[in-house]
């Protein structure tokens, strides 16, 4: 079992107190050094030794000597200080923004871009952590509820008084389909004919099923769907197989080169939604939050509209 000594002794000004005599080399020397009165500095060393159950110094010829028992106390009390002077250091920083956590969620499909908006942030704040958190819309929207993190981001955001928010950026909806696909070398292709095609869609709580959901049902129709998945990547590359066609963001894609994707030239499309950067009003704000927000008000939009042109994605 354990003895908890720390439980016996009093204050880590006691320990401060250790140091003193110490390094002074004397209980007069260290009361000087700590304003104190020398009974006073006597009274907290003879504490600290019957914490301990042991002499913690000797008199030899008049001089303070330190036992072995006294010297492992030392040793301790530096790291005990040493520990404390870290914290101080490590909350100051805080304090001031330099470091601590930045908490964010985001839907799945704003993956592609969000590193863009982090980048520029961490190189100007390098001690800070960054936790970020993957997940569809319903995934994020109950996070959001539960107050878990500094802020999210949704193309579709929950009807929520007790959240801000602010726009990013347009979130184009569109087409796509393998080149070889008969609808692909169509110059135009009517909403009828997509959903005659196999349709691969995202799964329930998704935000991009969602558009989807609406845009049907606004134009009275119903897709073909052939399989449900959970990923863009994977829709993607089951669109490259030529499984079926769908509908994705258009961040999700960047089109020739490799892939064999093509975007579909339907009139009704694309699906005009928006990127919306969120937090809830209630929770408190910590100063690196708030730098953040700052940093997405006055780069936010600038820094995605050139690193979407640098991809060739549209915006
Ligand atoms: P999703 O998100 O990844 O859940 O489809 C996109 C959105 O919120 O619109």
């Amino acid at each position: 079992m354990q003895s908890r000594l720390h439980a016996h002794i009093g204050t880590i000004r006691q320990l401060e107190i250790l140091l003193a005599v110490h390094d002074k080399g004397g209980i007069n020397e260290a009361a000087k050094a700590l304003f104190l009165t020398q009974p006073t500095v006597s009274i907290q060393m003879k504490k600290l030794a019957e914490a301990v159950g042991e002499p913690i110094y000797r008199f030899t010829n008049r001089k303070l000597v330190f036992t072995e028992t006294g010297l492992e106390m030392v040793k301790t009390a530096v790291e005990v200080l040493d520990s404390f002077a870290r914290l101080d250091m490590s909350l100051g920083k805080m304090r001031q923004g330099q470091s601590g956590t930045l908490r964010i969620a985001v839907v799945t499909t704003s993956k592609y871009f969000i590193p863009h908006l982090l980048g520029p942030f961490c190189e100007q704040f390098p001690e800070i952590d960054i936790q970020l958190n993957v997940g569809n819309r319903e995934q994020t929207i109950e996070r959001l509820k539960q107050g878990i993190d500094d802020f999210y981001v949704f193309s579709h955001p929950p009807i929520d008084s007790d959240s801000d928010s602010i726009e990013l950026l347009q979130n184009p909806l569109v087409a796509i389909a393998h080149q070889a696909h008969p609808l692909a070398q169509q110059k135009q292709v009517s909403l009828k004919q997509l959903c005659q095609a196999p349709f691969l869609i995202r799964e329930k709580g998704s935000g991009t099923r969602h558009a989807i959901e609406a845009f049907f049902k606004e134009h009275e129709l119903n897709p073909n769907v052939k399989m449900t998945i959970e990923s863009n990547e994977a829709i993607k590359h089951c669109v490259m197989a030529k499984l079926g066609i769908s509908i994705l963001s258009a961040h999700t894609l960047t089109y020739g080169g490799q892939n064999d994707l093509i975007r579909l030239p339907i009139k009704e499309l694309p699906i005009n939604a928006k990127w919306f950067f969120v937090w809830s009003k209630s929770k408190r704000q910590t100063v690196i939050a708030q730098q953040f927000l700052e940093h997405i008000q006055s780069n936010g939009r600038q820094l995605l509209e050139q690193e979407l042109q640098r991809n060739g994605i549209e915006s």
